[in-house]
């Protein structure tokens, strides 16, 4: 086992880029997925071991939650919490916390990938994409520097009530919008969708693509789309399409990723 483990939930490659740039800096460092299942959740030879994901609906992303519970890591490792965020961190570094008592936790502000429901600069401060993009790569500096030097947040996480309601309500949210989902005319049956999809809840049926009923509202497919033919309703047609330039499906679908 490498010295340095990072779990990473991304839906549309922002947390996957930090959690990169965070490897890079550290090295000997394995990347293990959160998409799906991990494939390694007993980590308890690893020294630090992290934490990054954005923030859905006021919390935790996907079935992240139930993931964590499995997840073994030494009482004597270094651990650390990272949220991306549009605006606000929710309450899923509160929750990561009770379960994995944190040493170091920080949330970042990037672009907005909730495409039905805000703009992409809806961030803290208002920013477009190259922006948040230098500033996310300046903060993975930072907290590179701060693991590496063992650096323990002196700030508590509080308990985030009113993204509890918020995030208690959204699984449904999220799903009805994920049946508004629909393929047009200008869908080419790549297989870009079904392949970045972290629900496998987009499958071909002869000419037609079908969104089932599990989607979590990542937008992947969506933001993915290589002919942007993929909507919620019509809601989403004339929104410019966005999602971290330096993150491809392929590193997506990756298990784990070693640095
Ligand atoms: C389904 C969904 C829900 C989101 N909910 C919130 C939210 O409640 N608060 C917030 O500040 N940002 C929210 N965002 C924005 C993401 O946290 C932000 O865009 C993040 O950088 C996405 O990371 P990723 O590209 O690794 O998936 C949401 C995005 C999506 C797709």
């Amino acid at each position: 086992m490498k010295e340095n483990v990072i779990f990473c939930y991304s839906g549309t490659g922002n947390c996957l880029d930090m959690a990169k740039n965070i490897a890079k800096s550290l090295g000997d460092t394995d990347i293990i997925m959160m998409r799906k299942y991990p494939a390694v959740t007993d980590v308890r030879e690893a020294k630090r071991v992290g934490f990054i994901f954005p923030c859905y609906g006021g919390g935790l992303p996907g079935h992240v939650e139930r993931y964590l519970h499995d997840i073994k890591v030494s009482p004597d490792a270094y651990t650390f919490g990272i949220a991306q965020c549009a605006a606000y961190k929710g309450e899923g570094l509160y929750k990561l916390n009770q379960l994995i008592p944190l040493d170091y936790w920080a949330a970042v502000s990037h672009q907005c990938t909730c495409i039905w429901l805000f703009p992409h600069d809806l961030t803290m401060p208002k920013m477009g994409a190259v922006e948040s993009q230098a500033r996310s790569e300046h903060f993975a500096e930072k907290f590179a520097r701060d693991i590496k030097a063992g650096v323990k947040s002196k700030k508590k996480l509080g308990k985030a009530l009113v993204n509890k309601a918020e995030h208690a309500a959204w699984p449904q949210i999220a799903r009805k919008q994920g049946l508004t989902l629909k393929a047009n005319d200008k869908c080419v049956m790549c297989g870009t969708c079904a392949k970045v999809c972290p629900m496998d809840n987009i499958r071909y049926a002869g000419k037609a693509v079908v969104f089932g009923d599990k989607c979590i509202s990542c937008c992947a497919c969506v933001q993915y789309c290589p002919q942007e033919a993929i909507n919620f309703g019509k809601i989403t047609e004339k929104r410019e399409r966005y999602h971290n330039v330096n993150i491809t499906v392929d590193d997506l679908n990756q298990e784990i990723i070693s640095f």
